[in-house]
């Protein structure tokens, strides 16, 4: 008996670190990552100056209220590398260090996260993290870094799923929580095998601020894309998304200036409905209030942070005028029903669209209007304008 203790021990201990892990696993990103990031408005334009700005208006703005929580700075905040091959910020814009800055964006509350690339090079030209990956993660760790995203520039013939699973080992040696965005711009099906390596990742190139329409690159490259371009793309893809590891249909432009309010208010129903990170790209100290009620809008953020985590399907395509379906924890229905048409349109959703029997009652409520609309029989149509939606929820 005596000498069984150590072995039961050792048993116990080595159960209890495995299910702290598995539970580590499972409470990163267990809903999509909610937050802000710096290169959709600002692009190279980066400083400490701004970060602890946007920290203290997206506490101000109700935005923290609302579930955003990581402030992630993008591509430009490193210059070099030290003697010791150590990254550096940029001394002149970050001259307090990326530490003080963390420690700024944690006492408000909220989370901070920073960008690098799998290459040699980031895709501003900046060091990347190649050959670097555990001594970047280590100094990720010992700033506080709580969300990476890892790009997919200056990569020459590298493999894309073992360039990402090296750092994601260097990420879980550095012993510190942190969500890892795979940005590998879908070349390679990170869907197929971004489980367990990342917990989200882009599904297509760099979305542009407009409805729609696809844009080369000044090198030839192919694209980046509008808003509705990179909808279609996630066609197909549904099924690879879940609690902890998303499809990434990339961040937000909302309140950027490109497209409409009904545009951004259908930018912003889609990227809930697919069960999308909600990656605010846009200028926090300065919100339109109409912006502001879109980004904030509980009822819709309720659709993408349902707890079961799945990801919408189109169930109806007519034209112009498609019905996206997700399926809620509670068993209820989020519907989106919308008209990339340039006229109005009337978008009928039939029961049957949405896994129901047609003879069924249900609920319908009008989410953007946060209206009960009453019960409904066998379907529910309504007039939809053009370049907008109406996004429901149908509950039996
Ligand atoms: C790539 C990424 C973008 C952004 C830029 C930064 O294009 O896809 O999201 O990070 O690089 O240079």
């Amino acid at each position: 008996m005596k000498r069984r203790a150590p072995i039961l021990l050792a048993a116990i201990f080595m159960l209890g670190s495995l299910a702290v892990s598995l539970d580590h696993e499972q409470s990163l990103a267990s809903t999509p990552p909610m937050g802000w990031n710096s290169w959709n408005k600002f692009g190279c334009n980066v400083s400490e100056d701004l970060i602890r700005q946007i920290a203290d208006a997206m506490v101000a703005s109700g935005m923290k209220d609302a579930g955003y929580q990581y402030i992630v700075i993008d591509d430009c905040w490193q210059v070099e590398r030290d003697g010791n091959g150590n990254i550096v910020a940029d001394p002149k814009h970050f001259p307090s260090g990326m530490k003080a800055l963390a420690d700024y964006v944690h006492a408000k509350g909220l989370k901070f996260g920073l960008y690098s690339d799998a290459g040699t090079k980031t895709c501003q030209g900046r060091p990347g993290s190649r050959g670097y990956e555990f001594q970047d993660a280590r100094q990720y760790a010992a700033w506080g870094v709580d969300y990476l995203k890892y790009d997919w520039c200056s990569t020459s013939t590298q493999d894309a799923r073992s360039s990402y699973e090296i750092m994601r080992a260097a990420l879980d040696a550095s012993g510190r929580a942190i969500v890892f965005s795979i940005c590998e711009w879908g070349n390679s099906r990170p869907w197929l095998w971004g489980k367990g390596v990342g917990n989200l990742w882009r599904t297509t190139g760099d979305i542009t601020d407009k409805w729609e329409g696809k844009n080369k690159w000044p090198n030839g490259d192919c694209c980046s894309y509008g808003m509705t371009d990179i909808l279609d793309q996630q066609v197909g893809l549904e099924s690879f998304a879940g609690p902890g590891h998303w499809n990434d249909p990339d961040m937000l432009e909302v309140g950027n200036g490109g497209m409409t309010v009904a545009e951004y208010r259908a930018h912003f129903s889609l990227w809930a409905i697919l069960a999308a990170p909600l990656i605010a790209g846009n200028d926090l100290r300065d919100m339109k209030p109409e912006i502001r009620e879109i980004l904030t809008h509980k009822e819709v953020i309720a659709v993408d942070q349902d707890p079961a985590g799945s990801q919408c399907r189109r169930v109806r395509k007519n034209g112009n005028l498609e019905v996206w379906s997700k399926v809620l924890q509670d068993g209820s229905r989020a519907v989106v029903l919308l008209n990339r048409g340039a006229a109005d349109g009337e978008i009928s959703v039939l029961w049957e669209d949405l896994g129901y029997p047609a003879h069924l009652s249900a609920g319908v409520r009008d989410l953007w209007q946060s209206k009960d609309l009453g019960g409904r029989k066998g379907m529910f149509s309504a007039t939809v304008a053009p370049h907008s939606v109406v996004m429901v929820t149908v509950k039996p």
